[in-house]
């Protein structure tokens, strides 16, 4: 439109480009005089942005282009609705310049009330949302909360402790927004995505009690230690056969038999077999979950599935409800009164033996056991892996790790479970990993406004989803010194808690939704570091370390970890 109708009007030097694709960007100034107007505008050229001035004015031997003045300053076609949709189409280019983009134009909100960037965000799409949050917030000094916009969804980011504490704490904020993936891949009717609501306690109260209770966490306790001797195996089996080794094969496989050991009271073998398929649907559930769906925020393209999400999750789902399910069933035959009360049970027979209202059909048991699988295998595996790439990268830290496993516990016995709470400085480089490499950057899930709520003196209206940017917090010079450096000593230093009382570091979430598993993982992801630690030294192969982040569901190291592992002695 905008070529066909001022082509012919145009001087010679504008003339030329018109054939190449130009897209209008903005307006900038418009002069007007009696024979002529000049628009400079942004154009694109050939993907190319630049300002160029238009000179419109009429060529001798043509008559004067009919046009109005506003549609001419929207290069419209003069027709009987030129008027109005120059008219909407102003209105739509300012309200695209208000802070926090369209949505929050329309929203009730005071506009002007939280900062945020003017347009559709789209960083949320990318492999590093977590920094171009963190760098527009501090742009744009709206660290305490920002406002923005993806599609039709209304957001706001917390980059600061006392706003992060306010939304997760708030019970305004205690449901979550679901998207299409989670809801097809039934997590609606799971812990994480169910509504804040009677179902959702029923779930928690029964998780804390039978599987993250203290009691329960220790009674796994040499399960896991066998979990973490399987690594060792593995890692002096890799080491022989080719020099060096992935970490991440090993941890993953590891992290995913931990949880199944724990949940279905099963170990796999992942070479073949129900291994072979298990290991197969946690991949492409993780791959659904941590896509970046515009069908979420856009509901034409989700009705139009173009990304094939849809799709995919149904294909899946179908699997998943034939291998959960055939688990189940094994578990009703297999059933014995007394497996609970002697606390042999797995999670399944709990689930099984619930009774009266707690009861849960056969497809809410499917989705219980499925998100545990997700949230307790990948966080933790990833985790390791980052803790792994500072030890061969930090030899010192390395070596003064394993004096400290020495002094503690010798070399003539394998480390335990009980022997982490004498390995503070294990301790402390497992804070200082969640610091620097926080498994959810951004908390992984967010959270939505049941209702309008005000954080500091900023109003939200209900429906609005809300995000913590933990990443942007523990990087932040202010709250954190020398921010960018690998330092375990200054947990040594202070005491931080690290399980949601100080927004400083909260890996984990806080309030009514914080993660449940947390000292599930952390006993893991310690007992395992020791195990790693007392048995090799890490050092690096000829690849190096590559510390480069890739945000899917999780933050996962871009380049997998290859490095090499030498028996201590
Ligand atoms: C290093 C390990 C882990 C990290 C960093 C982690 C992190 C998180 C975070 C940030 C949240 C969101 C919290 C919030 O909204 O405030 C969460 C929720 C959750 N996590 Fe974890 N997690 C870990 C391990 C686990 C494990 C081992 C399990 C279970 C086996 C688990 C199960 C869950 C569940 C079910 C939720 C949803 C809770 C709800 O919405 O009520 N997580 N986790």
């Amino acid at each position: 439109m905008f070529t066909l109708l001022i082509k012919p009007y145009l001087s010679a030097r504008t003339h030329a480009l018109l054939p190449s694709p130009i897209l209008l960007r903005s307006l900038i100034q418009v002069i007007p005089s009696s024979s002529s107007l000049s628009l400079t505008i942004a154009v694109s050229f050939s993907s190319l942005p630049f300002v160029e001035r238009f000179h419109l004015s009429p060529a001798p031997t043509m008559s004067p282009p009919e046009l109005d003045v506003a549609s001419l300053l929207l290069l419209i076609p003069r027709t009987a609705l030129s008027p109005i949709l120059a008219v909407a189409l102003i209105a739509f280019s300012v309200l695209c310049f208000f802070p926090g983009g369209i949505v929050w134009a329309f929203s009730k909100a005071h506009v002007r009330s939280i900062p945020g960037p003017p347009g559709f965000v789209s960083a949320l799409s990318g492999s590093a949302a977590h920094r171009v949050l963190a760098g527009l917030a501090h742009s744009l000094n709206a660290v305490d909360l920002m406002a923005f916009s993806v599609g039709f969804t209304r957001f706001v980011v917390s980059s600061h402790p006392d706003t992060a504490k306010e939304i997760l704490n708030s019970s305004a904020f205690a449901d979550r927004p679901i998207k299409e993936s989670a809801y097809e891949l039934l997590f609606h009717r799971a812990m994480g995505f169910a509504p804040f609501g009677e179902y959702w306690r029923n779930l928690r109260r029964i998780s804390s009690t039978y599987l993250f209770s203290p009691r329960r966490i220790a009674a796994f306790g040499e399960h896991r230690r066998v979990v973490g001797e399987k690594m060792v195996a593995d890692v002096r089996d890799l080491m022989a056969k080719h020099g060096v080794m992935e970490v991440k094969k090993v941890l993953h496989f590891g992290s995913l038999n931990n949880v199944m050991m724990s949940v279905f009271g099963k170990r796999y073998d992942f070479g073949r077999g129900e291994g072979l398929e298990l290991e197969g649907l946690v991949k492409e559930g993780y791959e659904l979950l941590g896509l970046f769906n515009w069908g979420d925020h856009f509901p034409l393209l989700g009705w139009l599935d173009l990304q094939g999400v849809r799709k995919r999750c149904r294909s899946l789902v179908k699997r998943v409800n034939a291998f959960v399910g055939s688990i189940i069933e094994e578990h009703k035959k297999g059933r014995t009164d007394g497996s609970l009360v002697d606390g042999k049970g797995d999670f399944v027979d709990v689930l099984l033996g619930l009774e009266k209202e707690e009861k849960l059909s056969d497809a809410d048991m499917v989705a219980v056991l499925w998100e545990m699988i997700f949230r307790g295998t990948d966080t933790v595996a990833i985790l390791l892996e980052w803790i792994m790439a500072r030890m061969v990268l930090h030899p010192d830290i390395q070596s003064k790790a394993q004096c400290e496993i020495d002094a503690a516990v010798g070399r003539s016995r394998a480390v335990c479970d009980a022997d982490i709470v004498n390995l503070p400085y294990l301790q402390a480089i497992v804070k200082e990993a969640l610091r620097m490499h926080p498994p959810g950057p951004l908390l992984s899930w967010a959270r939505l406004a049941v209702h309008d709520v005000h954080v500091g003196d900023h109003f939200i209206p209900a429906g609005t989803t809300a995000m913590v940017n933990m990443w942007s917090i523990t990087h932040d010079e202010s709250i954190w010194s020398e921010s960018s450096e690998f330092k375990p000593e200054r947990f040594v230093e202070e005491d931080v808690s690290i399980l949601g009382s100080d927004l400083r570091l909260a890996p984990f979430g806080a309030g009514r939704r914080v993660c449940p598993g947390k000292a599930m993982g952390l006993a893991a992801v310690h007992l395992w570091l020791a195990q790693l630690l007392q048995c090799f030294e890490w050092v690096p192969a000829e690849c190096g370390v590559d510390l480069a982040e890739r945000l899917k569901m999780s933050l996962e190291m871009e380049k997998p970890l290859v490095c090499k592992a030498i028996a201590r002695n």
